[in-house]
């Protein structure tokens, strides 16, 4: 099973970026884990971070036919972008939505995701954990429909 893992803009700076909502793990740590637990699994992944929302419509529209799933933080792009839903819809590949902090327990303009909607689900709130338990939700949703 292959899993792309995307992450959207401002990603890069985990680690130092507003700490106490992010935490404190890089993105290289956050990868680190995942590939952990990928490697536990059985599962192959492939990660990709970039704060350009053409690049991950980009990366999404060649995830067809390459990759099984995507676990997708796509950041701020969430309440933004119809362009990385209507990639996702596209390609019809199940989407898994995480997202580090509660974003429904911020803001009122974090509370709407564009990709929720189409995606199989989505988990917020757990820190890095919610990559991890977005890692295995793809994975059991994939493995039912195998
Ligand atoms: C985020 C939440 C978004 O609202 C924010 O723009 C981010 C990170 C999260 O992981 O908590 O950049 O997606």
């Amino acid at each position: 099973m292959k899993i792309l893992v995307l992450h959207g803009p401002n990603l890069n700076l985990l680690g130092t970026r507003e700490p106490e909502l992010y935490g404190r793990e890089t993105l290289a740590d956050v990868n680190a884990e995942l590939q952990v637990l990928a490697g536990e699994l059985g599962m192959e992944l492939t990660t990709f971070q970039s704060n350009a929302e053409g690049s991950l419509v980009d990366a999404i529209q060649d995830a067809r036919g390459v990759f099984d799933g995507i676990l997708i933080n796509p950041a701020a792009y969430t309440h933004t972008s119809i362009a990385i839903r209507d990639a996702i819809s596209a390609v019809q590949l199940p989407v898994v939505e995480v997202h580090l902090s509660n974003i429904h327990a911020r803001e009122e303009f974090r509370r709407h995701s564009y990709v929720a909607p189409i995606a199989v689900g989505q988990i917020s709130g757990f820190g890095v954990n919610s990559y991890l338990l977005g890692l295995r939700a793809i994975f059991s949703h994939i493995k039912k429909g195998l």
